[in-house]
């Protein structure tokens, strides 16, 4: 059997050649499926890669970790996953020396009104808008990651060593607070 890759959240982009999953039948999934219910719907070491940007921090903490475990059994060894997820560390880095680039990355690619007009606002909204439920940070994440199985390497926004991951992320340092993993099954 050859090895899938897997989209997980894939929401409006899904990835062409890639198994798209998603919760949202409006997005017409290759596979919908509620990425918070486990186990998840794939046999064990079935896939050679997996793809997530911006989903892994809506899954409430407990079963964000259980989702990793299921992505490493899903993985067959060798394998390894591209994690894109806001870095709560950006963030609040931008947040706490009043940093225009965060109202610059508000304006440009979240563009919702704002009632202040401050980055207080912002910072409160970025938190909780578009379904985040935990923000991450490097140390964090990869602590998580080392638990359920993977050595994540932080990689630059579309490069990769492995070609099939390269040139996949929406998010770069320019349009997000997005950090990026590739995460490798050990
Ligand atoms: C912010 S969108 C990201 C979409 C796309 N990957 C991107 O980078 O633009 C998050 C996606 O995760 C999906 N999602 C949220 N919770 C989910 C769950 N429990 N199971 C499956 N998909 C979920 C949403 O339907 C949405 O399409």
């Amino acid at each position: 059997m050859d090895l899938l890759k897997i989209n997980f959240g894939s929401g409006t982009f899904p990835l062409p050649g890639w198994v798209n999953v998603d919760s949202d039948p409006a997005c017409n999934p290759d596979v919908l499926a509620d990425l918070g219910a486990f186990p998840l719907p794939f046999p064990d070491r079935c896939a050679r890669y997996l793809h997530s940007e911006d989903f892994f921090d809506q899954l409430p903490l407990d079963k964000a970790f259980e989702f990793l475990r299921e992505c490493h059994r899903i993985l067959a060894p060798g394998g390894v996953m591209r994690l894109l997820t806001p870095d709560l560390h950006r963030l609040a880095d931008l947040y706490v020396r009043g940093d225009p680039e965060l109202m610059r990355l508000w304006t440009s690619y979240v563009g919702l009104p704002l009632r202040t007009g401050s980055l207080c606002e912002i910072m409160n909204l970025a938190m909780s808008l578009g379904g985040h439920t935990f923000l991450w940070d490097a140390p964090t994440l990869t602590q998580a990651l080392a638990e359920c199985g993977f050595e994540a390497r932080a990689v630059r926004s579309g490069e990769s060593a492995e070609e099939a991951l390269r040139g996949i992320d929406l998010r770069s340092p320019e349009n997000s607070v997005s950090m990026f993993f590739d995460c490798y099954r050990v």
